[in-house]
C-alpha cells in the first residue's frame, strides 16, 4: 500500500565548498538499483508518469529544483513534494504515479531495481486499479 512509500533521507556532509550527498546501493536503497534515468528540459505545465508498474521498485530524487509526485494505489493518494536533493521518495510496485509542477531547470533521476520493460507497466488507470483491488482482496 500507499503507506510503504516514505520519503528516505541520505546523508549530507556539509562544506562551505559544497555539499555532498551520497547514496549506496544495499544502504539507502531497499532494492538493488539496475538502471538510472532522468527526467530534464521539462517544459512548464508539463505532468509526466500517468502509469504502475507491476514488479519495478523505484526511488525519485529531485536533483535541481522541485516536482510533485501524486501516488496512488488504487485507494488511497497522496502528493509529495519533492524539492531537495538529499531526500529520495521509495514507490513500491503497484502504485499510480503522476509528476507534475515542474519548476523551471528541474531535474527528476529516478533509481530502478530493473532495466526498462514495457510489459511491466500499466499504461491504462483502469486495467491497473482492477488489478489493485484483486491485490488487496487476496492479502485479507
Ligand atoms: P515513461 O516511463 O512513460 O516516462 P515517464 O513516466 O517519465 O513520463 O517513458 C517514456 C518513453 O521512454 C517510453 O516510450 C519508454 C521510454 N523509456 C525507455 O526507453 N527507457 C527507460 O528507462 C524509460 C524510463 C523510458
Amino acid at each position: 500500500g500507499i503507506e510503504q512509500c516514505e520519503i528516505i533521507e541520505f546523508p549530507i556532509i556539509h562544506d562551505p565548498r559544497g555539499n555532498l550527498t551520497f547514496v549506496e546501493g544495499g544502504h539507502h536503497i531497499p532494492f538493488d538499483i539496475k538502471r538510472v534515468y532522468y527526467l530534464y528540459d521539462v517544459p512548464g505545465g508539463a505532468q509526466r508518469g500517468g502509469h504502475a508498474h507491476r514488479n519495478l521498485h523505484q526511488v525519485v530524487i529531485a536533483m535541481s529544483g522541485s516536482f510533485d509526485i501524486v501516488l496512488d494505489d488504487g485507494t488511497h493518494k497522496r502528493r509529495h513534494h519533492l524539492n531537495r536533493s538529499y531526500y529520495g521518495l521509495y514507490i513500491a510496485p503497484m502504485m499510480w504515479r503522476e509528476i507534475d509542477n515542474f519548476s523551471s531547470g528541474s531535474v527528476c533521476m529516478v533509481l530502478a531495481s530493473d532495466i526498462y520493460d514495457e510489459a511491466d507497466y500499466f499504461r491504462n488507470y483502469n486495467d491497473f486499479s482492477a488489478a489493485a483491488l484483486q491485490l488487496a482482496k487476496g492479502l485479507r
